[in-house]
């Protein structure tokens, strides 16, 4: 077995003092739901930066479809959805986060409302509210029919655009390689605006990471192209503990035709009445679990895995054919128009879908404010790990917490460099790689993405994990140690660095649960694993 190396502390060279150095209270990094509801409750008392790697408000929150669970139904309640995503969590939900998020809920919606948010209404003018699997009750919000996340994040950019500039300052296209410690304390982090704005330190009084998902790690996802999990890398080299990286997500319906993109084809359409149909036109959920089309999205993905593989085909199909066409095509505009690309009548043709990779449950370990395990440095959103989403994250739980934990972490943020006094410039010096290998980066990188939907996919065994650990080892051997002078490189280097410690706690987890299933360990072993498995950061 290949032993990897041991990522380097810093991924380039550098010399603060010989940085342009920026100061800033509160630096949040990442501009999805959570970034931005992080720093518009930070500004209320901190002066912000924030950094993100594309333009503001870009990233997974722009393409999130189905929507933000609430309890608002006459039958509906807090504690019941609490015990709905507690249920889904199957033992690693924490019970007080779920109540938490849950609780809070309607007080986020009626905040997103205040600033300007148009949610879909019913026609008695009340919100609409729909359908997911494992919500035992109507509970989600949704925007424009499919396009909530794309309203959020309008409705949370031009909040930030609101401020006065010095409130919040925002940058753009900047790509964070690490974040900056000493004394294992987060001071800030070092930037890369490439090759016009070059490398910057930014220090901070605290730091807000909120980076989003790894999706990217595979080659089949819903992901945008920046979901490569840059956040846990930089952070697990910081010294701050991770946990339960081996829970990834699959939706089992994404858009699935050559040459289109991997567009998601929302749960809310089998909320509202889709079927799953095989190529030979069964419907074949019913056989599967009681509540068919809408059971949890792990029983559903292991279930169209099994049919395409008795039937030796690459796809299944969304069968909407049953429901009124207008209403169809008005209610689900983003999947209507994505299938209209490649030429597909969302009612009136099947749609060939399969599963992908969608979400990245594990993360950073954080408490109820945010703070993770790295003193000055607060997560939220994708990146974290709060406790909420267990083993199996409920449909439309993510917009809600990156809401909850977004305005947590922001207003801990503050505090934090209220206490500290600002933001203090250290000295932080690092030493170089290896000179940039000859490596193809953009090859390794697509091996990564192939190894991973092959060996640590919605099923996984251990011949399938070695032979992962194996191959990643192999490639960390010789990525790792090289510094590279751009973002692609070093986002390889992080996607290596999350990889292994997906496999990692994907060998250690000999059990199934919730979405990590294990071929050769089917069944749940609450007396070893009902626990967190952790990712420790490497020693500051
Ligand atoms: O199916 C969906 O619209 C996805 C929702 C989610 O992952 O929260």
């Amino acid at each position: 077995m290949v032993s990897p190396p041991r990522p380097r502390r810093y991924l380039v060279s550098f010399d603060t003092r010989e940085l342009p150095n920026v100061l800033a209270d509160v630096c949040v990094i990442g501009s999805g739901v959570a970034g931005l509801r992080a720093a518009l409750e930070a500004a209320r008392t901190a002066e912000v930066l924030l950094v993100t790697k594309g333009p503001l408000g870009g990233g997974a929150t722009l393409h999130a479809q189905g929507g933000i669970a609430c309890a608002m139904g006459p039958d509906d309640s807090p504690e019941l959805h609490a015990a709905d995503t507690v249920n889904a969590g199957q033992g690693l939900t924490d019970p007080p986060v779920a109540r938490l998020v849950a609780g809070e809920a309607r007080e986020r919606i009626e905040e997103l409302l205040g600033w300007g948010a148009r949610l879909d209404r019913a026609p008695d003018g009340s919100l609409a509210l729909g359908r997911e699997g494992g919500h035992s009750r109507a509970r989600i919000l949704h925007a424009n029919g499919d396009a909530t996340g794309a309203e959020v994040s309008r409705v949370l950019v031009s909040a930030v655009k609101a401020l006065p500039a010095h409130r919040v300052r925002v940058l753009e296209k900047a790509y964070v390689v690490d974040l900056l410690t000493e004394g294992g304390r987060c001071l800030g982090v070092l930037a890369d605006l490439g090759p016009a704005g070059g490398r910057q330190a930014i220090w901070a009084g605290a730091t807000v990471l909120a980076t989003g998902g790894a999706g990217r790690l595979y080659r089949e996802t819903t992901n945008p192209a920046g979901a490569t999990g840059d956040g846990l890398g930089i952070a697990h080299r910081a010294g701050a503990a991770a946990r339960d990286l081996e829970f990834v997500q699959f939706h089992p319906t994404t858009l699935y035709v050559a040459g289109a993109p991997r567009a998601l084809v929302t749960e809310a359409i089998r909320g509202y009445g889709a079927y799953l149909r095989d190529r030979t036109g069964r419907r074949f959920m019913p056989d599967v679990h009681p509540d068919a089309e809408l059971a949890p999205r792990d029983v559903v993905s292991r279930a169209i895995l099994a049919r395409m593989r008795a039937l030796g085909d690459v796809c299944v199909f969304v069968d909407l054919r049953h429901m009124p066409p207008e209403e169809v095509r008005a209610r689900f505009p983003t999947v209507r128009d994505a299938c209209a690309t490649v030429g597909l009548d969302l009612a009136r043709d099947l749609i060939p879908v399969r599963p992908t990779a969608h979400y990245a449950i594990g993360g950073l370990t954080c408490d109820l404010a945010g703070a993770s395990t790295l003193p000055g440095l607060l997560v939220a959103g994708e990146v974290a790990s709060t406790g909420l989403h267990g083993a199996n994250r409920l449909g439309s739980n993510s917009l809600l917490e990156g809401m909850v934990f977004g305005r947590r972490a922001g207003a801990a943020a503050a505090a934090e460099a209220t206490r500290a006094g600002g933001p203090r410039v250290g000295r932080v010096r690092a030493a170089g790689g290896g000179s940039p290998a000859a490596v193809d980066v953009a090859d390794v990188q697509n091996s990564v993405r192939a190894l991973l939907g092959r060996d640590i996919g919605i099923e996984r065994d251990a011949e399938g994990l070695r032979r992962a650990a194996e191959q990643i080892a192999f490639w960390q051997g010789y990525v790792l140690p090289a510094e590279f002078p751009d973002p692609a490189g070093l986002t390889l280097q992080n996607m290596l660095t999350v990889a292994g410690g997906i496999v990692a706690g994907a060998l250690a987890r000999e059990e199934t649960r919730g979405v990590h299933y294990r071929t050769d360990f089917p069944t749940r072993d609450d007396a070893r694993f009902a626990r967190h498995l952790e990712w420790p950061g490497l020693d500051g």
